[in-house]
């Protein structure tokens, strides 16, 4: 039995988490991945309703979990995520575009990874008034840089796709920052001969990404370049509602959209609640992997497959151009799962 805190959120956060809780119950039921769910207060609601975005017992439950599943929240993000991303050291955040079937992506092969560093940057919360000045201290260090350009040189190997590894940057401009950030890239590119390794300013990654998405595997990045790029990226595979991600660290790990709270849509039903399942595929392939857990992997592989089967009969949401609601897609995939 895993223990799994769950913050439903703001706006399509609940929408998303309803969904995303019915497939987690079939995953129990059909799979034997047993799940004790735990909702957690957080977001907005929450600083309404308590004053705090992330109060201390919503924390402490966090923290006595064996992992957690988090919907998007709203302008109290920052008090929310990204301190969970420091105070947990979740620092590699995973965010992948690739193409399902029938959605309006920009080519048809796109099967690329955005390896994000998720702790430091101008993320770091070092942010400060000066007279009538602000002050933002970017933070890039040795320790973060190379364990991610760890991470995304192993995920490379592991993927057995084109085999290479982008590191991007600013690296002309940002000399000290991400002068740093990139020759620390290079020192452990040397670590693996067997994949290509190239870099690339972020400027022209943002062109490249439209102009030929097919060509990545894995880029690997710092803070708020990943952030961006991810949104870019899942629009070119079709829509931000169809984009997983997780932040991992060595010992626990989150798993969340890469979108926010959607306040245009919500409460109309017809949030695309793809992104958080596919979220919660990525957290059964982490648990498979933490624990050995061969169930876990075969629930994950299923969620897959349902994905592609629902998408290839059209049922899908506004944002990936069908006419179909939450509820629709939500009980295409029961019935798909049930019948893998
Ligand atoms: P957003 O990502 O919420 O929305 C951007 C666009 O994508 C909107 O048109 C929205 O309708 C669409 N969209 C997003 N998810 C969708 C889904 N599942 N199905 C269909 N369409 C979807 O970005 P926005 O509007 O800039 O931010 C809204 C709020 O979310 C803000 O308060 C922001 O602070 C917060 N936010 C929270 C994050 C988090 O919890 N990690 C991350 C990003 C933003
Ligand atoms: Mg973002």
């Amino acid at each position: 039995m895993y223990k799994l805190a769950l913050i439903p959120g703001d706006g399509i956060g609940p929408e998303i988490s309803k969904a995303t809780k019915s497939v987690l119950n079939l995953v129990h039921d059909k799979y034997d991945v047993k799940f004790d769910i735990i909702e957690i207060e957080a977001g907005d609601s929450s600083v309404k309703k308590t004053g705090k975005a992330l109060p201390d017992h919503s924390f402490q439950a966090i923290k006595s979990s064996d992992v957690c599943m988090k919907a998007p929240v709203g302008e109290s993000a920052a008090d929310v995520i990204v301190y969970l991303r420091r105070v947990f050291d979740l620092y590699a955040n995973i965010r992948p575009a690739k193409v399902y079937p029938n959605i309006p992506s920009l080519k048809d092969s796109i099967d690329l990874v955005i390896v994000r560093e998720n702790t430091e940057d101008v993320y770091a919360g070092l942010e400060y008034d000066f007279q009538d000045a602000s002050i933002a201290i970017r933070l890039i260090t040795k320790k973060a840089s190379a364990r991610i350009a760890e991470y995304a040189f192993k995920l490379a190997k592991f993927r057995k796709q084109k085999k290479s590894v982008i590191a991007v940057h600013k690296a002309n401009l940002l000399r000290k920052t991400d002068g740093l950030f990139a020759s620390t890239c290079r020192e452990i590119a040397k670590k693996y001969p067997d994949i290509k390794f190239s870099e690339m300013y972020v400027d022209a990654c943002s062109m490249n990404l439209i102009r030929n998405p097919e060509d990545f595997d894995v880029i690997v990045t710092t803070n708020l370049f990943g952030d961006i790029l991810s949104d870019e990226a899942a629009q070119v595979v079709g829509s931000l509602g169809i984009a997983p991600a997780a932040n991992i660290g060595d010992n626990f790990a989150i798993f969340e959209p890469v979108h926010g709270s959607a306040p245009d849509i919500a409460g109309k039903g017809i949030a695309n609640p793809l992104s958080f399942i596919l979220s919660a595929r990525m957290m059964l392939d982490w648990l498979s992997m933490k624990n050995n857990d061969k169930k876990c992997s075969d629930a994950s592989s299923a969620i897959e497959r349902a994905a592609v089967k629902v998408l290839a009969k059209g049922i899908k949401t506004p944002d990936i151009g069908g006419s179909s609601r939450t509820d629709d897609v939500t009980n295409a995939m029961i019935s798909e799962l049930k019948a893998i």
